[in-house]
């Protein structure tokens, strides 16, 4: 990992599900910073202006990214409320909002997590001067409401204090409202595609597509889209907002597009999203809409056991990845689902040999119906099931 910080460098903390850090870790080094070290769902990273501003437009498995704006150690009320008074607050939040505090402590003197947060809310609107206007029921906030975020975590009375640049989280990219069952979040699906290295200008089928996070993702990176391309980022509200700077990384993006490969008339679209239900079909072709990449998929309503690869491929024999996300049982109602796993597993294997399978799943026997040898590439946690992210090779 990247050597020592340089003084222009914020220190930062870029938040992902855990799983998928390594894949940050390369994200990051993709755009030329020097990640530090990675917790669980977490890489440190010193960032320039510019590379902060990158990261939040670029970074497609990552949930957020927090810049460290103090540290203290600290064990009483009264000199934390002397620290946080003494905090430069202006260079991150817009003049008259009122933050939210989300704090954490472990092993602290201070360990009521409400307690701090309330000092937070008191001593910031005493320090920004905003203590008079607001009356004292007001200015004391927890983490609720929609202003900007502060993060604050305290380990062995050791305080960091970070700002939010991101605003909501960075995988909700936008596009998707419209909802199937058990949906993935779009930063898990970037993580599934880099992990398996599908390359974008290969085919990919998601033949249990849902409301089609996987193949309209696919269909992003394949477009050269950054993943926030059409978000709102909190650090565009900061007072320190370089317009500048901002301008040169949004026509980094543009240029991003313009060199992505637009698939020729013949092989468009080489991304297929098949579902047995038609509400899911109707869910993901909305979705793709509004990413603006319906074109580039081919939208079908069909049982596993139809699986075809993408039309015009079929006979040139290109190979592709299959990658989906099939019922795992507990959140998707019942069934036979060995039967499916053993079907998806034996249609792959007659008409996409030669390709690539990844299958994400949250019980290991289950996969083994697909009698393909695969192996683990992730390890998720997915709305608190341990999930496996496993890749092979289909041979007949
Ligand atoms: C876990 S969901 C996929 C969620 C999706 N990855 C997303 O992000 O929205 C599984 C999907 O498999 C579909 N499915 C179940 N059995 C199927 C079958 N035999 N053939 C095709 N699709 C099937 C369901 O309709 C459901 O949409």
């Amino acid at each position: 990992m990247g050597g020592r910080r340089r003084a222009s460098e914020h220190p930062c903390l870029v938040v992902c599900p855990p799983g998928l850090e390594d894949l940050v870790v390369e994200e990051l080094l993709a755009l030329g910073a020097r990640p530090e070290r990675t917790g669980r769902g977490s890489v440190s990273v010193g960032l320039t202006t510019r590379l902060l501003y990158a990261a939040n437009l670029f970074l497609r498995c990552a949930t957020r990214v927090l810049v460290r704006i103090d540290r203290f150690t600290v064990r009483s009320f009264a000199d934390l409320e002397r620290r946080i008074t003494a905090i430069d607050w202006s260079p991150w939040l817009p003049e008259d909002t009122v933050p939210r505090f989300r704090v954490t402590t472990r092993h602290s003197r201070l360990w009521h997590d409400g307690a701090v947060a309330e000092r937070f809310s008191i001593a910031f609107a005493t320090g920004s001067g905003q203590a008079g206007s607001r009356s004292g029921h007001e200015t004391v906030r927890g983490d609720e409401g929609t202003g900007p975020l502060v993060v604050v975590r305290a380990v062995d009375d050791r305080f960091v204090v970070s700002v939010d640049a991101s605003g909501p989280p960075l995988h909700e990219r936008g596009w998707r409202q419209a909802i199937a069952k058990a949906p993935l979040r779009e930063s898990v699906a970037a993580g599934l595609l880099a992990s398996a290295g599908w390359d974008p200008s290969s085919p990919l089928v998601d033949p249990m597509c849902g409301s089609g996070t996987i193949a309209i993702e696919a269909a992003l990176l394949a477009a050269g889209v950054p993943a926030a391309a059409d978000r709102d980022l909190a650090l565009r509200a900061w007072p320190s907002f370089e317009p500048g700077t901002w301008a040169s990384v949004s026509a980094d993006a543009r240029l991003l597009q313009v060199e992505a490969p637009v698939p020729d008339g013949s092989d468009s679209p080489r991304i297929v999203a098949a579902d047995r239900d038609a509400g899911a079909i109707e869910a993901a072709r909305s979705n793709a809409e509004r990413a603006g990449v319906a074109d580039r998929i081919e939208f079908r309503v069909a049982p596993v056991s139809n699986l075809e690869p993408p039309t015009g491929i079929a006979s040139r024999g290109v190979p592709g990845l299959l990658a989906t996300n099939p019922p795992w049982g507990g959140r998707v109602g019942g069934g036979d689902l060995r039967n499916l796993y053993a079907t998806l597993g034996n249609v792959a294997v007659q008409r996409l040999s030669g390709w690539e399978i990844g299958l994400l799943v949250a019980d290991r026997s289950l996969a083994r119906q697909v009698r393909t040898g695969l192996g683990e590439r992730l390890h998720l946690e997915l709305g608190g099931r341990s999930a496996h992210w496993l890749v092979g090779r289909l041979s007949s």
